[in-house]
């Protein structure tokens, strides 16, 4: 929290993106348990669980909660569902029913997942920072227009292309929903929140305003007008260039980095305020030296100033849990001879 205020830690607090996942087989065992992955992000007891594993095992200095963006789109009833190995699908959505999509009451929607929160600011350590999250809008109408996970999330960038007014109009629904979710959980005990914009990245600059810059500042000031000083995180994944004015367009308190950001730029960037980020994920796979000399790479640009160690995506199935536990052991021994 106080790096999120702009102030220097040493050593840096670390998390990681999908640091409760299947890389950990207790997570494996939990998620066995669940019918689906949806009944576990809506189970408050295996949510919970899920999300203190990693706490547990590595002792991060902050929890996300357990859940997932499209509990949005599965809110506003667009039938949402995992399959095995084919990752998320829902009804894709047209104009028409982008005309007919109505706000969802999030609060009812959604409450086993603010009852997650609440357990869990309960049981977590005191120290420990319990972090809320959603989808950036243009992220998750990616899905909702594509129905499915895309490559280059076309279906998407045409529809936009094509339907301005409509999809202005999902992007503003997505938006006004979301941040209604975001202040119930910090009501719920979330202490920060996170904006996962994952497909920033396939935007040329003027969609990059339009469709991800813009909406994410509505949300960040719709939280912030009901709750003032509400901690934001914006994470806008292969934005490049275009983070040079992400935080000043959406007035969040960090900005996340992936882990193509070069680092000049990352100083350049952390002048402003908080950055996180961002050692590339497959590092938890490789591990060894190398994990080690990256590591320390960005201990040394950006560890004399706001930083939150992070990853620069998700963690992977694939990532050896013993290189999650050197990388922590690295920078705490690191941060401390500083
Ligand atoms: O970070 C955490 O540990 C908290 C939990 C979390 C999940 N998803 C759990 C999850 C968070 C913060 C998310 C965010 C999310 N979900 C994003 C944004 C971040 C990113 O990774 O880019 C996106 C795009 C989604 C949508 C989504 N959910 C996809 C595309 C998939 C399938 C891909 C995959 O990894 O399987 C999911 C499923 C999902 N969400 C899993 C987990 C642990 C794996 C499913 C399982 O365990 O069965």
């Amino acid at each position: 929290m106080d790096v999120l205020s702009g102030r220097t830690a040493t050593p840096p607090p670390i998390w990681l993106m999908r640091q409760a996942g299947r890389y950990l087989p207790e997570y494996r065992k939990v998620r066995a348990t669940a019918k689906g992955f949806l009944d576990l992000c809506y189970t408050p007891d295996l949510a919970a669980e899920v999300t203190l594993q990693p706490i547990r095992r590595f002792g991060f200095d902050a929890a996300i909660l357990f859940s997932d963006i499209l509990v949005i789109p599965d809110a506003m009833d667009r039938n949402v569902r995992f399959k095995e190995g084919e990752g998320p699908l829902l009804d894709p959505i047209d104009a028409d029913g982008i005309d007919r999509l109505a706000m969802p009451d999030v609060r009812s929607h959604l409450a086993p997942v603010l009852q997650t929160v609440t357990r869990l600011r309960r049981d977590l350590p005191v120290e420990t920072t319990l972090l809320g999250f959603c989808g950036a809008p243009w992220t998750i109408a990616t899905y909702m227009i594509a129905g499915r996970g895309t490559p280059d999330q076309a279906p998407a960038r045409l529809f936009a292309a094509r339907n301005a007014k409509a999809f202005e109009r999902l992007l503003d629904l997505i938006a006004e929903a979301s941040a209604a979710y975001l202040v119930a959980q910090l009501d719920a005990g979330a202490d920060a929140v996170q904006i996962f914009d994952s497909w920033a990245g396939v935007l040329g600059d003027v969609d990059f305003d339009a469709y991800a810059a813009r909406p994410v500042k509505r949300i960040v000031d719709m939280v912030r007008a009901e709750r003032p000083g509400a901690k934001i995180i914006a994470f806008a994944k292969g934005a490049g260039y275009n983070l040079k004015t992400y935080r000043q367009a959406t007035g969040a308190d960090a900005i996340g980095l992936d882990w193509t950001v070069p680092l000049d730029f990352a100083v350049e960037l952390q002048k402003d305020g908080a950055v996180q980020g961002n050692l590339d994920p497959l590092k938890m796979v490789s591990g060894g030296d190398d994990l080690d000399r990256a590591v320390d790479r960005i201990l040394d640009r950006l560890g004399n100033g706001p930083l939150i160690f992070n990853l620069g995506h998700g963690i992977t199935p694939e990532a050896d849990p013993a290189n999650v536990e050197r990388l922590v052991a690295r920078i705490r021994s690191r941060g401390a001879a500083a």
